[in-house]
Protein backbone atom coordinates (compact mmCIF):
# COMPACT_ATOMS: atom_id res chain seq x y z
CA UNK A 1 0.00 0.00 0.00
CA UNK A 2 1.42 3.73 -0.85
CA UNK A 3 0.70 5.64 2.71
CA UNK A 4 0.43 4.05 5.78
CA UNK A 5 0.18 5.94 9.30
CA UNK A 6 0.22 9.14 7.61
CA UNK A 7 -1.68 12.39 6.88
CA UNK A 8 -4.25 11.81 4.11
CA UNK A 9 -5.60 15.40 2.44
CA UNK A 10 -8.25 14.82 0.02
CA UNK A 11 -10.71 17.16 -1.62
CA UNK A 12 -13.78 17.45 -3.22
CA UNK A 13 -14.58 19.97 -6.29
CA UNK A 14 -16.20 23.28 -4.30
CA UNK A 15 -19.95 22.86 -5.60
CA UNK A 16 -21.47 25.80 -7.46
CA UNK A 17 -24.06 27.13 -4.97
CA UNK A 18 -27.04 28.07 -7.81
CA UNK A 19 -29.47 25.21 -7.13
CA UNK A 20 -29.42 22.46 -4.42
CA UNK A 21 -27.06 19.45 -5.06
CA UNK A 22 -27.85 16.50 -7.19
CA UNK A 23 -26.85 12.79 -7.81
CA UNK A 24 -23.92 13.75 -9.30
CA UNK A 25 -22.47 15.66 -6.89
CA UNK A 26 -23.47 13.13 -4.28
CA UNK A 27 -21.61 10.77 -5.77
CA UNK A 28 -17.77 12.39 -5.41
CA UNK A 29 -19.11 13.37 -2.13
CA UNK A 30 -20.00 9.74 -1.16
CA UNK A 31 -16.67 8.13 -3.03
CA UNK A 32 -14.22 10.84 -0.95
CA UNK A 33 -15.97 9.54 2.28
CA UNK A 34 -15.32 5.55 1.46
CA UNK A 35 -11.35 6.44 0.47
CA UNK A 36 -11.72 8.85 3.93
CA UNK A 37 -13.04 6.08 6.01
CA UNK A 38 -10.93 3.81 4.49
CA UNK A 39 -7.71 5.55 5.37
CA UNK A 40 -9.01 5.91 8.66
CA UNK A 41 -9.33 2.89 9.53
CA UNK A 42 -5.80 2.22 8.33
CA UNK A 43 -4.60 4.31 10.40
CA UNK A 44 -4.03 7.73 8.71
CA UNK A 45 -4.66 10.87 9.90
CA UNK A 46 -7.22 12.34 7.38
CA UNK A 47 -7.85 15.97 6.17
CA UNK A 48 -11.05 15.67 3.99
CA UNK A 49 -12.19 18.94 3.09
CA UNK A 50 -15.18 19.79 1.09
CA UNK A 51 -17.31 22.99 0.32
CA UNK A 52 -18.85 25.80 -1.67
CA UNK A 53 -17.85 27.86 -4.81
CA UNK A 54 -20.14 30.89 -4.27
CA UNK A 55 -18.47 33.73 -6.51
CA UNK A 56 -19.13 35.01 -10.26
CA UNK A 57 -21.38 35.21 -12.85
CA UNK A 58 -23.28 32.02 -12.64
CA UNK A 59 -24.45 32.72 -8.88
CA UNK A 60 -24.86 36.24 -9.41
CA UNK A 61 -27.65 35.36 -11.65
CA UNK A 62 -29.42 32.97 -9.78
CA UNK A 63 -29.32 35.25 -6.95
CA UNK A 64 -31.35 37.65 -9.13
CA UNK A 65 -33.46 34.83 -10.48
CA UNK A 66 -34.37 33.73 -6.70
CA UNK A 67 -35.44 37.30 -5.44
CA UNK A 68 -32.48 38.73 -4.08
CA UNK A 69 -30.97 42.28 -5.51
CA UNK A 70 -27.18 43.10 -6.75
CA UNK A 71 -25.05 43.35 -3.65
CA UNK A 72 -27.10 40.49 -1.64
CA UNK A 73 -25.59 37.99 -3.36
CA UNK A 74 -23.77 36.76 0.36
CA UNK A 75 -27.80 36.14 1.76
CA UNK A 76 -28.66 34.47 -1.28
CA UNK A 77 -25.73 31.60 -1.28
CA UNK A 78 -25.89 31.43 2.61
CA UNK A 79 -29.71 30.96 2.51
CA UNK A 80 -28.31 28.00 -0.02
CA UNK A 81 -25.51 26.53 2.00
CA UNK A 82 -27.73 24.32 4.60
CA UNK A 83 -29.34 22.14 1.66
CA UNK A 84 -25.74 20.88 1.03
CA UNK A 85 -24.46 20.90 4.41
CA UNK A 86 -27.84 18.64 5.06
CA UNK A 87 -27.74 16.45 2.48
CA UNK A 88 -24.01 15.24 3.28
CA UNK A 89 -25.33 14.78 6.88
CA UNK A 90 -27.93 12.51 5.37
CA UNK A 91 -25.66 11.04 3.18
CA UNK A 92 -23.07 10.19 6.49
CA UNK A 93 -20.80 12.27 4.86
CA UNK A 94 -17.92 12.78 7.48
CA UNK A 95 -16.15 15.70 5.75
CA UNK A 96 -13.53 17.57 8.56
CA UNK A 97 -13.30 20.77 7.18
CA UNK A 98 -16.04 23.06 4.97
CA UNK A 99 -15.07 25.94 2.72
CA UNK A 100 -16.81 28.53 1.26
CA UNK A 101 -15.26 30.90 -0.96
CA UNK A 102 -16.65 33.63 0.79
CA UNK A 103 -15.13 33.17 3.66
CA UNK A 104 -12.42 35.72 4.35
CA UNK A 105 -9.49 33.93 4.59
CA UNK A 106 -9.99 32.35 1.37
CA UNK A 107 -10.12 35.79 0.04
CA UNK A 108 -7.70 36.81 1.59
CA UNK A 109 -5.17 34.11 -0.17
CA UNK A 110 -6.57 34.74 -3.39
CA UNK A 111 -5.18 38.20 -3.55
CA UNK A 112 -1.76 37.17 -1.99
CA UNK A 113 -1.59 34.78 -4.75
CA UNK A 114 -2.78 37.21 -6.88
CA UNK A 115 -0.34 39.79 -6.19
CA UNK A 116 2.63 37.18 -5.95
CA UNK A 117 2.27 36.00 -9.46
CA UNK A 118 1.62 39.61 -10.67
CA UNK A 119 4.60 40.88 -9.16
CA UNK A 120 6.66 38.06 -10.57
CA UNK A 121 5.85 39.12 -13.78
CA UNK A 122 3.36 36.24 -15.13
CA UNK A 123 0.14 38.62 -15.04
CA UNK A 124 -0.26 40.87 -17.63
CA UNK A 125 -3.25 43.30 -19.52
CA UNK A 126 -4.16 42.47 -22.42
CA UNK A 127 -6.97 43.01 -24.63
CA UNK A 128 -9.57 39.97 -24.33
CA UNK A 129 -11.02 39.49 -27.62
CA UNK A 130 -13.54 36.05 -27.06
CA UNK A 131 -16.58 34.73 -26.04
CA UNK A 132 -17.29 33.71 -22.34
CA UNK A 133 -20.06 30.75 -21.08
CA UNK A 134 -21.86 31.39 -17.80
CA UNK A 135 -23.14 28.06 -17.17
CA UNK A 136 -19.92 26.63 -17.61
CA UNK A 137 -17.74 30.27 -16.04
CA UNK A 138 -15.63 29.41 -18.96
CA UNK A 139 -13.66 31.76 -21.96
CA UNK A 140 -13.66 30.73 -24.94
CA UNK A 141 -11.49 32.10 -28.27
CA UNK A 142 -13.32 32.62 -31.52
CA UNK A 143 -10.79 29.85 -33.17
CA UNK A 144 -12.47 27.19 -30.53
CA UNK A 145 -16.17 28.40 -30.57
CA UNK A 146 -16.36 29.48 -34.03
CA UNK A 147 -20.60 28.90 -34.37
CA UNK A 148 -20.62 31.02 -31.54
CA UNK A 149 -21.84 28.56 -29.00
CA UNK A 150 -19.91 26.60 -26.32
CA UNK A 151 -18.09 23.96 -27.39
CA UNK A 152 -19.08 22.12 -23.88
CA UNK A 153 -22.37 22.75 -22.99
CA UNK A 154 -23.76 24.17 -26.52
CA UNK A 155 -24.98 26.95 -25.06
CA UNK A 156 -24.76 30.28 -26.65
CA UNK A 157 -21.79 32.73 -25.23
CA UNK A 158 -21.38 35.92 -24.40
CA UNK A 159 -19.12 38.31 -26.54
CA UNK A 160 -16.39 40.43 -24.48
CA UNK A 161 -14.25 42.72 -25.89
CA UNK A 162 -12.29 44.23 -23.15
CA UNK A 163 -9.11 45.09 -21.44
CA UNK A 164 -8.11 42.14 -19.10
CA UNK A 165 -5.30 40.74 -17.03
CA UNK A 166 -4.17 37.45 -18.27
CA UNK A 167 -2.17 34.96 -16.25
CA UNK A 168 0.94 33.20 -18.69
CA UNK A 169 0.24 29.26 -18.89
CA UNK A 170 1.85 29.09 -22.15
CA UNK A 171 5.01 30.01 -20.47
CA UNK A 172 4.78 26.70 -18.30
CA UNK A 173 3.30 24.41 -21.02
CA UNK A 174 6.64 22.41 -21.05
CA UNK A 175 7.09 22.33 -17.71
CA UNK A 176 3.68 20.72 -17.27
CA UNK A 177 4.49 18.16 -20.26
CA UNK A 178 7.15 17.46 -18.20
CA UNK A 179 5.79 16.89 -14.91
CA UNK A 180 2.99 15.09 -16.26
CA UNK A 181 5.46 12.76 -17.98
CA UNK A 182 7.65 12.19 -14.56
CA UNK A 183 4.55 11.64 -12.52
CA UNK A 184 2.84 8.73 -13.99
CA UNK A 185 0.19 9.19 -11.03
CA UNK A 186 -0.84 12.84 -11.22
CA UNK A 187 -3.65 12.08 -13.41
CA UNK A 188 -5.80 8.96 -12.93
CA UNK A 189 -7.04 7.31 -14.52
CA UNK A 190 -4.37 6.69 -16.92
CA UNK A 191 -7.06 7.07 -19.60
CA UNK A 192 -7.60 10.86 -18.27
CA UNK A 193 -3.82 11.24 -18.05
CA UNK A 194 -3.68 10.46 -22.10
CA UNK A 195 -6.47 12.77 -22.55
CA UNK A 196 -4.50 15.54 -21.33
CA UNK A 197 -1.22 14.92 -22.31
CA UNK A 198 -2.53 14.44 -26.14
CA UNK A 199 -4.33 17.87 -25.44
CA UNK A 200 -1.08 20.04 -24.21
CA UNK A 201 0.96 18.06 -26.94
CA UNK A 202 -1.55 19.27 -29.53
CA UNK A 203 -1.88 22.65 -28.65
CA UNK A 204 -0.54 25.60 -27.55
CA UNK A 205 -2.03 26.92 -24.22
CA UNK A 206 -3.31 30.26 -24.56
CA UNK A 207 -3.05 32.51 -21.58
CA UNK A 208 -5.68 32.39 -19.11
CA UNK A 209 -8.24 35.12 -18.93
CA UNK A 210 -8.35 35.67 -15.25
CA UNK A 211 -10.21 38.95 -14.55
CA UNK A 212 -13.82 40.18 -15.04
CA UNK A 213 -14.90 43.91 -15.54
CA UNK A 214 -16.60 45.39 -12.61
CA UNK A 215 -18.67 46.90 -14.94
CA UNK A 216 -19.67 43.44 -15.57
CA UNK A 217 -19.37 41.90 -12.54
CA UNK A 218 -19.07 42.94 -9.31
CA UNK A 219 -19.77 39.62 -7.02
CA UNK A 220 -15.90 38.07 -6.82
CA UNK A 221 -12.91 38.71 -5.55
CA UNK A 222 -11.25 42.10 -6.33
CA UNK A 223 -7.91 42.66 -7.68
CA UNK A 224 -5.38 43.36 -5.40
CA UNK A 225 -3.72 45.80 -7.89
CA UNK A 226 -6.90 47.06 -10.10
CA UNK A 227 -9.99 47.64 -8.46
CA UNK A 228 -11.86 47.74 -11.50
CA UNK A 229 -11.85 44.21 -11.46
CA UNK A 230 -12.64 40.91 -9.99
CA UNK A 231 -11.09 37.60 -10.42
CA UNK A 232 -12.20 34.90 -12.67
CA UNK A 233 -14.01 32.69 -10.22
CA UNK A 234 -11.85 29.48 -11.57
CA UNK A 235 -8.73 31.35 -10.42
CA UNK A 236 -11.01 32.34 -7.08
CA UNK A 237 -12.27 28.54 -7.08
CA UNK A 238 -8.64 26.39 -7.48
CA UNK A 239 -6.75 28.38 -4.71
CA UNK A 240 -9.60 27.11 -2.15
CA UNK A 241 -7.15 23.84 -1.80
CA UNK A 242 -4.32 25.39 -0.35
CA UNK A 243 -6.55 28.47 1.33
CA UNK A 244 -8.54 25.81 3.41
CA UNK A 245 -5.52 24.02 5.04
CA UNK A 246 -3.96 27.40 5.79
CA UNK A 247 -1.40 28.51 3.21
CA UNK A 248 -1.59 31.98 4.58
CA UNK A 249 -3.41 31.72 8.16
CA UNK A 250 -2.37 28.23 9.19
CA UNK A 251 0.98 27.78 7.87
CA UNK A 252 2.09 24.83 10.13
CA UNK A 253 -1.41 22.67 9.18
CA UNK A 254 -0.75 23.88 5.70
CA UNK A 255 2.82 22.61 5.76
CA UNK A 256 1.71 18.99 7.30
CA UNK A 257 -1.40 18.65 4.58
CA UNK A 258 0.60 19.60 1.50
CA UNK A 259 0.41 18.28 -1.09
CA UNK A 260 -3.04 16.25 -1.15
CA UNK A 261 -3.23 13.01 -1.86
CA UNK A 262 -5.87 13.30 -4.29
CA UNK A 263 -8.15 16.02 -5.90
CA UNK A 264 -11.44 13.92 -6.28
CA UNK A 265 -13.42 15.60 -9.29
CA UNK A 266 -15.33 14.95 -12.22
CA UNK A 267 -14.29 14.97 -15.66
CA UNK A 268 -16.45 17.96 -16.78
CA UNK A 269 -13.06 20.04 -15.08
CA UNK A 270 -9.95 17.78 -15.48
CA UNK A 271 -8.70 20.70 -17.81
CA UNK A 272 -9.08 23.49 -14.98
CA UNK A 273 -7.77 20.93 -11.99
CA UNK A 274 -4.86 19.24 -14.83
CA UNK A 275 -3.49 22.24 -16.47
CA UNK A 276 -4.79 25.57 -15.01
CA UNK A 277 -3.75 24.54 -11.25
CA UNK A 278 -0.22 22.98 -11.48
CA UNK A 279 0.89 25.59 -13.50
CA UNK A 280 -0.47 28.41 -10.93
CA UNK A 281 0.96 26.41 -7.78
CA UNK A 282 4.22 26.34 -10.05
CA UNK A 283 4.31 30.17 -10.82
CA UNK A 284 4.11 30.75 -6.73
CA UNK A 285 6.81 27.65 -6.20
CA UNK A 286 4.46 25.66 -4.25
CA UNK A 287 4.59 21.52 -5.49
CA UNK A 288 1.23 20.30 -7.20
CA UNK A 289 -1.22 17.93 -5.56
CA UNK A 290 -0.12 14.09 -5.65
CA UNK A 291 -3.15 12.46 -7.70
CA UNK A 292 -6.11 14.43 -9.51
CA UNK A 293 -8.51 11.63 -9.88
CA UNK A 294 -11.06 12.63 -12.52
CA UNK A 295 -14.19 10.31 -12.26
CA UNK A 296 -17.06 9.53 -14.95
CA UNK A 297 -20.91 11.11 -15.45
CA UNK A 298 -23.91 9.82 -14.25
CA UNK A 299 -26.29 10.36 -17.48
CA UNK A 300 -30.18 10.09 -17.51
CA UNK A 301 -31.08 9.24 -20.93
CA UNK A 302 -27.56 9.27 -22.12
CA UNK A 303 -27.03 12.91 -21.10
CA UNK A 304 -25.02 14.06 -18.82
CA UNK A 305 -26.92 14.88 -15.48
CA UNK A 306 -26.60 18.46 -15.08
CA UNK A 307 -28.28 20.87 -12.79
CA UNK A 308 -28.50 23.34 -15.84
CA UNK A 309 -29.60 21.09 -17.90
CA UNK A 310 -32.66 20.07 -15.50
CA UNK A 311 -32.12 16.76 -15.95
CA UNK A 312 -31.27 15.61 -12.73
CA UNK A 313 -32.36 13.35 -10.08
CA UNK A 314 -33.13 14.64 -6.71
CA UNK A 315 -30.66 12.41 -4.25
CA UNK A 316 -33.84 12.88 -1.45
CA UNK A 317 -35.98 11.23 -4.23
CA UNK A 318 -34.20 7.95 -3.39
CA UNK A 319 -33.38 8.41 0.35
CA UNK A 320 -36.90 8.58 0.49
CA UNK A 321 -37.31 5.11 -0.55
CA UNK A 322 -34.07 3.44 0.41
CA UNK A 323 -31.66 3.07 2.79
CA UNK A 324 -28.59 5.41 2.41
CA UNK A 325 -26.37 2.27 2.30
CA UNK A 326 -28.33 0.90 -0.27
CA UNK A 327 -27.77 4.39 -2.47
CA UNK A 328 -24.15 4.32 -1.05
CA UNK A 329 -23.34 0.77 -2.37
CA UNK A 330 -25.03 1.31 -5.37
CA UNK A 331 -23.18 4.19 -6.62
CA UNK A 332 -20.21 2.89 -5.89
CA UNK A 333 -20.74 -1.14 -7.12
CA UNK A 334 -22.23 -0.42 -10.08
CA UNK A 335 -19.46 1.55 -12.34
CA UNK A 336 -15.82 1.39 -12.27
CA UNK A 337 -15.00 4.04 -10.67
CA UNK A 338 -13.53 6.66 -13.55
CA UNK A 339 -16.37 5.56 -16.30
CA UNK A 340 -19.94 6.77 -16.76
CA UNK A 341 -22.66 5.32 -15.68
CA UNK A 342 -26.33 5.54 -16.37
CA UNK A 343 -28.72 6.02 -13.30
CA UNK A 344 -31.92 3.86 -12.77
CA UNK A 345 -33.92 2.86 -9.99
CA UNK A 346 -34.95 -0.06 -11.51
CA UNK A 347 -31.12 -0.98 -11.38
CA UNK A 348 -30.88 -0.11 -8.04
CA UNK A 349 -33.42 -1.76 -6.96
CA UNK A 350 -32.07 -5.08 -8.52
CA UNK A 351 -28.39 -4.67 -6.67
CA UNK A 352 -30.18 -4.15 -3.10
CA UNK A 353 -32.47 -7.59 -4.22
CA UNK A 354 -29.12 -9.14 -4.99
CA UNK A 355 -26.24 -8.18 -3.08
CA UNK A 356 -27.26 -6.39 -0.31
CA UNK A 357 -30.54 -8.56 0.72
CA UNK A 358 -29.30 -11.84 -0.89
CA UNK A 359 -26.32 -12.05 0.20
CA UNK A 360 -25.17 -9.74 3.08
CA UNK A 361 -28.23 -9.56 4.69
CA UNK A 362 -28.98 -13.80 4.36
CA UNK A 363 -25.37 -14.37 5.56
CA UNK A 364 -25.49 -11.91 8.71
CA UNK A 365 -29.30 -13.84 9.45
CA UNK A 366 -28.96 -17.11 9.00
CA UNK A 367 -25.11 -17.38 11.09
CA UNK A 368 -27.19 -15.23 13.75
CA UNK A 369 -30.05 -17.45 13.34
CA UNK A 370 -28.25 -20.50 14.28
CA UNK A 371 -26.33 -18.75 17.27
CA UNK A 372 -29.70 -18.24 18.51
CA UNK A 373 -30.97 -21.90 18.36
CA UNK A 374 -27.80 -24.01 18.80
CA UNK A 375 -26.02 -21.69 21.13
CA UNK A 376 -28.55 -19.75 23.29
CA UNK A 377 -27.75 -16.54 21.43
CA UNK A 378 -23.97 -16.66 22.48
CA UNK A 379 -21.13 -17.10 20.14
CA UNK A 380 -19.86 -20.79 20.89
CA UNK A 381 -16.38 -22.29 22.39
CA UNK A 382 -14.62 -24.53 20.35
CA UNK A 383 -11.45 -26.40 20.20
CA UNK A 384 -10.30 -24.66 16.94
CA UNK A 385 -10.83 -21.30 16.21
CA UNK A 386 -9.35 -20.79 12.91
CA UNK A 387 -10.47 -22.61 9.47
CA UNK A 388 -9.95 -22.39 6.21
CA UNK A 389 -11.93 -18.53 5.85
CA UNK A 390 -8.86 -17.45 7.37
CA UNK A 391 -6.87 -17.34 4.68
CA UNK A 392 -9.50 -16.23 1.97
CA UNK A 393 -9.64 -13.23 4.42
CA UNK A 394 -6.16 -12.27 4.14
CA UNK A 395 -6.28 -12.81 0.24
CA UNK A 396 -9.39 -10.53 0.56
CA UNK A 397 -7.45 -8.26 2.98
CA UNK A 398 -4.54 -8.15 0.27
CA UNK A 399 -7.04 -7.30 -2.57
CA UNK A 400 -9.05 -4.60 -0.84
CA UNK A 401 -5.97 -2.81 -0.44
CA UNK A 402 -4.53 -3.17 -4.09
CA UNK A 403 -8.06 -1.52 -5.33
CA UNK A 404 -8.46 0.88 -3.26
CA UNK A 405 -5.00 2.57 -3.67
CA UNK A 406 -6.35 2.79 -7.37
CA UNK A 407 -9.36 4.02 -6.19
CA UNK A 408 -11.58 0.84 -7.69
CA UNK A 409 -14.27 1.01 -5.28
CA UNK A 410 -16.26 -1.46 -7.43
CA UNK A 411 -13.12 -4.28 -7.47
CA UNK A 412 -12.99 -3.58 -3.84
CA UNK A 413 -16.51 -4.36 -3.33
CA UNK A 414 -16.28 -7.51 -5.97
CA UNK A 415 -13.71 -8.89 -3.49
CA UNK A 416 -15.55 -8.22 -0.48
CA UNK A 417 -18.65 -9.75 -2.07
CA UNK A 418 -16.49 -13.47 -3.14
CA UNK A 419 -15.84 -13.65 0.41
CA UNK A 420 -19.43 -13.43 1.96
CA UNK A 421 -20.45 -15.70 -0.96
CA UNK A 422 -17.90 -18.23 -0.31
CA UNK A 423 -18.93 -18.52 2.93
CA UNK A 424 -22.37 -18.33 1.84
CA UNK A 425 -21.60 -21.58 -0.01
CA UNK A 426 -19.97 -22.73 3.31
CA UNK A 427 -23.09 -23.02 5.09
CA UNK A 428 -24.53 -24.94 2.17
CA UNK A 429 -21.72 -27.51 1.93
CA UNK A 430 -21.07 -27.82 5.58
CA UNK A 431 -24.67 -28.27 6.23
CA UNK A 432 -25.04 -27.31 10.27
CA UNK A 433 -28.78 -28.07 10.51
CA UNK A 434 -27.08 -31.93 9.64
CA UNK A 435 -24.30 -31.31 12.06
CA UNK A 436 -26.77 -30.57 15.46
CA UNK A 437 -28.90 -33.35 14.20
CA UNK A 438 -26.23 -35.96 14.00
CA UNK A 439 -24.88 -34.94 17.62
CA UNK A 440 -21.25 -33.00 16.08
CA UNK A 441 -21.23 -30.42 18.57
CA UNK A 442 -17.28 -29.44 18.39
CA UNK A 443 -17.81 -29.27 14.82
CA UNK A 444 -20.90 -27.21 14.58
CA UNK A 445 -19.11 -24.87 16.94
CA UNK A 446 -16.35 -24.49 15.04
CA UNK A 447 -18.15 -23.98 11.90
CA UNK A 448 -20.35 -20.88 13.72
CA UNK A 449 -17.79 -19.60 15.58
CA UNK A 450 -15.69 -19.22 12.06
CA UNK A 451 -18.81 -17.44 10.64
CA UNK A 452 -19.17 -15.27 13.41
CA UNK A 453 -15.44 -14.62 12.73
CA UNK A 454 -16.68 -13.58 8.89
CA UNK A 455 -19.62 -11.06 9.93
CA UNK A 456 -16.91 -9.34 11.94
CA UNK A 457 -14.19 -9.29 9.18
CA UNK A 458 -17.40 -8.27 6.60
CA UNK A 459 -18.29 -5.71 8.97
CA UNK A 460 -14.87 -4.40 9.06
CA UNK A 461 -14.63 -4.59 5.70
CA UNK A 462 -17.81 -2.39 4.22
CA UNK A 463 -17.78 0.05 6.57
CA UNK A 464 -16.22 2.49 4.39
CA UNK A 465 -19.03 1.92 1.84
CA UNK A 466 -22.06 1.53 4.43
CA UNK A 467 -20.97 2.87 8.05
CA UNK A 468 -24.63 2.85 9.21
CA UNK A 469 -24.75 -0.62 8.07
CA UNK A 470 -21.35 -1.61 9.70
CA UNK A 471 -22.46 -0.01 12.90
CA UNK A 472 -25.68 -1.99 13.12
CA UNK A 473 -24.14 -5.51 12.01
CA UNK A 474 -21.30 -4.65 14.38
CA UNK A 475 -24.03 -4.58 17.14
CA UNK A 476 -26.07 -7.24 16.35
CA UNK A 477 -23.00 -9.49 16.50
CA UNK A 478 -22.50 -8.23 20.12
CA UNK A 479 -19.75 -6.71 20.06
CA UNK A 480 -18.44 -3.19 21.28
CA UNK A 481 -16.46 -0.31 20.91
CA UNK A 482 -17.36 0.29 17.18
CA UNK A 483 -15.47 3.65 16.61
CA UNK A 484 -12.12 1.82 17.39
CA UNK A 485 -12.67 -0.69 14.23
CA UNK A 486 -9.17 -1.11 12.76
CA UNK A 487 -8.43 -2.50 8.52
CA UNK A 488 -5.57 -4.29 10.37
CA UNK A 489 -8.11 -6.53 12.24
CA UNK A 490 -9.63 -8.43 9.09
CA UNK A 491 -5.90 -9.90 8.94
CA UNK A 492 -6.19 -11.19 12.37
CA UNK A 493 -8.54 -14.22 13.26
CA UNK A 494 -10.26 -15.63 16.42
CA UNK A 495 -10.79 -12.15 18.14
CA UNK A 496 -14.32 -12.37 18.84
CA UNK A 497 -14.82 -13.85 22.56
CA UNK A 498 -16.48 -17.21 22.89
CA UNK A 499 -19.27 -16.32 25.14
CA UNK A 500 -19.97 -12.97 23.69
CA UNK A 501 -23.99 -12.85 23.49
CA UNK A 502 -25.33 -11.35 20.08
CA UNK A 503 -27.78 -9.16 19.78
CA UNK A 504 -29.71 -10.06 16.47
CA UNK A 505 -32.09 -7.40 15.09
CA UNK A 506 -34.52 -7.07 12.42
CA UNK A 507 -33.20 -8.18 8.76
CA UNK A 508 -30.91 -4.91 7.78
CA UNK A 509 -31.70 -5.07 3.98
CA UNK A 510 -35.32 -6.45 3.89
CA UNK A 511 -35.81 -7.55 -0.35
CA UNK A 512 -37.79 -4.81 -2.27
CA UNK A 513 -40.67 -6.32 -3.93
CA UNK A 514 -40.93 -4.78 -7.55
O1 LIG B 1 -17.65 22.72 -11.57
N1 LIG B 1 -22.01 12.91 -12.73
O2 LIG B 1 -18.98 23.00 -9.70
P1 LIG B 1 -20.27 22.11 -10.08
C1 LIG B 1 -20.98 12.80 -11.88
N2 LIG B 1 -17.56 25.06 -8.93
N3 LIG B 1 -20.49 13.85 -11.17
C2 LIG B 1 -21.10 15.03 -11.32
C3 LIG B 1 -22.19 15.21 -12.19
C4 LIG B 1 -22.65 14.08 -12.91
N4 LIG B 1 -23.67 14.13 -13.73
N5 LIG B 1 -22.56 16.51 -12.13
C5 LIG B 1 -21.75 17.11 -11.22
C6 LIG B 1 -17.91 23.25 -10.50
N6 LIG B 1 -20.86 16.22 -10.72
C7 LIG B 1 -16.92 24.21 -9.87
C8 LIG B 1 -15.80 23.41 -9.24
S1 LIG B 1 -13.52 23.19 -7.89
C9 LIG B 1 -12.27 24.19 -7.41
C10 LIG B 1 -14.71 24.22 -8.61
C11 LIG B 1 -19.84 16.50 -9.70
O3 LIG B 1 -21.31 22.46 -9.07
C12 LIG B 1 -18.44 16.23 -10.23
O4 LIG B 1 -17.56 16.11 -9.15
O5 LIG B 1 -20.60 22.24 -11.50
C13 LIG B 1 -18.16 17.52 -10.97
O6 LIG B 1 -16.80 17.72 -11.26
C14 LIG B 1 -18.68 18.53 -9.97
O7 LIG B 1 -19.87 17.88 -9.43
C15 LIG B 1 -19.03 19.86 -10.62
O8 LIG B 1 -19.78 20.63 -9.72
MG1 LIG C 1 -20.91 22.01 -13.50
Amino acid sequence: MKTRNKKFYITTPLYYVNAAPHIGHSYTQIATDAVSRFRRICGDEVFFMTGTDEHGEKIERAAIENGFKKGEEKRFTDSIIPNFKKLWKDLNIDYDFFIRTTDDYHKETVKFILDKIYKSGDIYKGEYDGWFCVPCEMFWSHTQAEDKVCPDCKRPLNSIKEANYFFKLSKYQDWLIDYIDKNPDFIMPDYRRNEVVSFLKGNKLNDLCISRSKKRLSWGIELPFDKEYVTYVWFDALTNYISGPGVLNNKKRFKKLWPAEFHMIGKDILRHHAVYWPIMLHAVGIEPPRTIFAHGWWTTKGEKMSKSKGNIIDPYYILGKYPVDSYRYFLLKEVSFGLDGSFSEEALIRRFNSDLANDLGNLLNRTLTMVEKYFASKVPACSKKNGPCQEAAAAMAGRIEESMDRLNFSETLSAIWAFINRSNKLIEVRAPWKLNKEGKQDELAQLIYELVEVLRIVTIAVYPFMPASAENMWGQLGLKDFAKINFNDIKKFGLVKSGTRINKGAPLFPRIKQ
